[in-house]
């Protein structure tokens, strides 16, 4: 795979202070990228920012309130003077039946992983333009087959790829890339509680997912990706 160059730009990273979001700052760093992390534990982003190869800044936040898309990305301008990378990482990932998806929780699902998601990529298109940047959509596999108890959330990752396909458009006379990643099992505290040891050890590894969103945003820009299944070569929970 070719490699452009990504030394010196600045990433915008939510979810940063764990799992998927905070591998990829790893990665990004140790390619020159200055990050801002974001998310509402601080002693966890203060941990990872001070463990990058590279300058960086953290806001705790939660993102899901109205300001907060916008201040982020008003603070990575103050900080850095400019934007190339937003990696979407925040999310959660909880199920409950059809019967228990009430308007709070459905709510509480699309806030986050969905309506966000849209403020925080408006808040940060205009300086995407001047960069020609990328955004990095953590979808999910759930937004490509049907899982019990996922109507919540295969529903927001569902549009969330959807969201994706309208920006690629609207991304292609400005040269901003999208990146849509539908990955199956991370093992991420997500999985705290939910799965023993034995299928964990069989999911991706989060330091595997993290040079992976990291080499797909240094491959050569004259490639476009269509949105990315992710998968394990073995189902974690097969008795193999
Ligand atoms: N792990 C998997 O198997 C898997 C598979 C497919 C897709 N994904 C997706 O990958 C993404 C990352 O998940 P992960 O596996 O890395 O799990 P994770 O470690 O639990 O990451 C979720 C992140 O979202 C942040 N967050 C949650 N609510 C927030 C809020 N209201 N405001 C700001 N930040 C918030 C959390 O930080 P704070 O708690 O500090 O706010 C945390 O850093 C998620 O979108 C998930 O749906 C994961």
């Amino acid at each position: 795979m070719a490699q452009a160059t990504i030394e010196g730009q600045v990433a915008l990273i939510t979810g940063g202070g764990s799992g998927v979001g905070a591998e990829s700052a790893k990665a990004l760093a140790d390619l020159g990228v200055h990050t801002v992390l974001t998310g509402r534990r601080e002693d966890r982003l203060r941990e990872v920012s001070e463990s990058l190869a590279t300058r960086g800044a953290y806001v705790a936040a939660d993102i899901t309130e109205l300001d907060t898309p916008q201040h982020l990305v008003t603070t990575t301008i103050e900080q850095f003077e400019r934007l190339d990378l937003v990696i979407h990482a925040a999310g959660a990932f909880e199920k409950r039946s059809l019967e228990a998806t009430d308007a709070e929780f459905w709510h509480r699902i699309i806030d986050l992983n969905l309506t966000a998601v849209v403020a925080l990529t408006r808040s940060a298109w205009p300086h995407l333009i001047k960069t020609a940047g990328q955004v990095v959509l953590i979808s999910s596999a759930a937004a490509l087959r049907g899982f019990a108890g996922n109507a919540a959330y295969a529903a927001s990752k569902g549009g969330m790829n959807a969201f994706g396909e309208v920006l690629r458009v609207e991304g292609q006379p400005h040269r901003i890339r999208i990146l849509t990643l539908s990955p199956a099992q991370i093992d991420t505290e997500l999985w705290d509680g939910r799965a023993p040891d034995a299928v964990r050890s069989k999911m991706i590894r989060p330091q595997g997912f993290g040079h992976l969103v990291a080499a797909l945003v240094s491959s050569d820009r004259s490639i476009d990706y269509a949105p990315l299944p992710i998968q394990t070569p073995t189902d974690p929970w097969s008795a193999t």
